[in-house]
């Protein structure tokens, strides 16, 4: 999938002076069913988590505390997003090699991933990654003209 595919999206925030409440709700605010929620917490100053990619695992990502950054490469293009704000979140697609970087002291970041864990559906080879995407890319870009044209 394409890099323009995973954006920033806003959930609800509802404001109270005893303090905000946000939710998300499975296929609403976010666009697949969750089944497994992981969070990462502790993190030392200057490590990095990640560098993977999921053939089909949709996920979403928030920083439920502090702050830290994602790296997001499809194989082509790359793009960086800053997360700070626990009522915002990135939709990360499949498909999309990612690293997390710039963990803030205390930040805690909280993925809600479409489906239960398994180490058979992770590339964890750049490499290997950006061929199976390039392919993908290709196939789609020389897929012809649309019906409708
Ligand atoms: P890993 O995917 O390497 O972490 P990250 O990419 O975020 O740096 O996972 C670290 C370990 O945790 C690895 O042994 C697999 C295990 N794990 C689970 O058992 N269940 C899960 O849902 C996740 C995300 C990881």
């Amino acid at each position: 999938m394409p890099l323009n595919d995973c954006r920033m999206i806003e959930l609800p925030k509802i404001h109270d002076p005893r303090g905000n409440l946000t939710f998300i709700e499975s296929s609403r605010h976010i666009p697949f069913d969750m089944k497994r929620v992981y969070y990462l917490y502790d993190v030392p100053g200057g490590a990095d988590r990640g560098a993977h990619a999921h053939k089909n695992l949709h996920q979403f990502i928030v920083a439920m505390s502090g702050s830290f950054d994602i790296v997001l490469n499809d194989g082509e293009r790359q793009r960086r997003f800053h997360l700070n704000r626990s009522f915002y979140g990135l939709y990360v697609c499949p498909m999309m090699w990612r690293y997390l970087d710039n963990f803030s002291s205390g930040a805690v970041c909280m993925v809600l991933a479409s489906d239960f864990y398994d180490p058979n559906e992770y590339y964890r080879d750049f490499d290997q990654f950006k061929n199976a995407a390039g392919k993908i890319l290709d196939e789609t870009s020389f897929s012809g003209p649309s019906s409708d044209t």
